[in-house]
């Protein structure tokens, strides 16, 4: 079918599938059976992720059997990201069963379902539900971003220095040192900084307007997809760490309320902390 599907529908089928997830993850947190390394000591994976993104996309399934899943646990299946954005995929959701694996491992609380749909390359529809405050987050392009039912809004925050920003520290360890930098340089320049652990929580945040603007290097599609609807349905601004349109195939992100931006983005160019040098 090429039609795009109905946004309503599609998120009624996100919603089911997050929420799902969710209570799986929040009833294993702390106490997953077992934990693996992926690509090295810091990345993360057990079978809680796994069991979820099986749920997701058996939830999916269900009701759009010919829909392709870009999943976190069975993209190399499929020959990796850019095999699959490169394919041309007309309806592509997008999965990350467990944002925040670390924090879950450890039974840290601050951990998320985050799924995305988009038509033709172009997100439509993002959910992203963070089970311990069993708030469900939702955007639908052109038609604003919700918490619980209700409407969200970025930070009015004009400047840097009264701004909350939030950053993480992706696996590998290049990223990992460039995305430090950009915390030394950032550090006096604000209000604070929070590193909590779930990029998806991180942007929901920013579109609910709890924190004025976030960075990260070295994501991966699921991780921001369903953020960065968020983001701008809030009336916020997501670009990648050089000020260039976001995409699916964008690693090195900044999502903020729009009036920090610029300002984000010179201090990251200072710090040779955009990833892409
Ligand atoms: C990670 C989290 C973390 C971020 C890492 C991600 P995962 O995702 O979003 O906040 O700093 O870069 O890889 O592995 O828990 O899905
Ligand atoms: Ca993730
Ligand atoms: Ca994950």
């Amino acid at each position: 079918m090429k039609a795009m599907h109905d946004p309503v529908r599609v998120l009624q089928i996100a919603e089911k599938a997050v929420r799902e997830a969710g209570a799986l993850m929040k009833e294993k947190a702390g106490r997953p059976e077992t934990v693996e390394t992926k690509t090295n000591a810091h990345d993360l994976v057990t079978e809680v992720d796994r069991r979820c993104e099986e749920l997701i996309s058996g939830r999916i399934r269900e009701a759009f059997p010919s829909d392709f899943v870009l999943g976190e646990e069975t993209v190399a299946r499929h020959g990796g990201i850019r095999a699959v954005l490169d394919a041309g995929i007309d309806h592509l959701w997008i999965a990350d069963p467990i944002d925040g694996t670390t924090n879950f491992v450890a039974g840290i609380p601050f951990f998320c379902a985050s799924l995305a749909y988009a038509y033709r390359g172009t997100i439509q529809v993002g959910v992203i539900y963070h089970p311990h405050l069993d708030e469900l987050f939702t955007a639908v392009r052109n038609r604003g971003a919700f918490v619980n039912g209700q409407k969200l809004a970025v930070a009015r925050t004009a400047s840097l220095r009264d701004s909350i920003l939030a950053t993480g520290f992706p696996s590998g360890e290049f990223h990992r040192a460039v995305n430090a930098r950009g915390l030394g340089q950032l550090i006096p320049k604000c209000r604070n900084i929070r590193t909590m652990g779930s990029a998806a929580l991180h942007l929901a945040y920013v579109a609910a307007g709890r924190i004025t603007g976030f960075w990260e290097n070295n994501l991966n599609p699921w991780d921001l997809a369903a953020g960065a609807l968020l983001v701008s349905e809030a009336g916020g601004r997501v670009t990648d760490t050089q000020g260039g349109p976001y995409t699916l195939a964008v690693s090195h992100v900044a999502a903020t309320n729009g009036l920090i931006h610029e300002e984000l983005l010179r201090h990251l160019r200072e710090a040779s902390a955009t990833g892409l040098e």
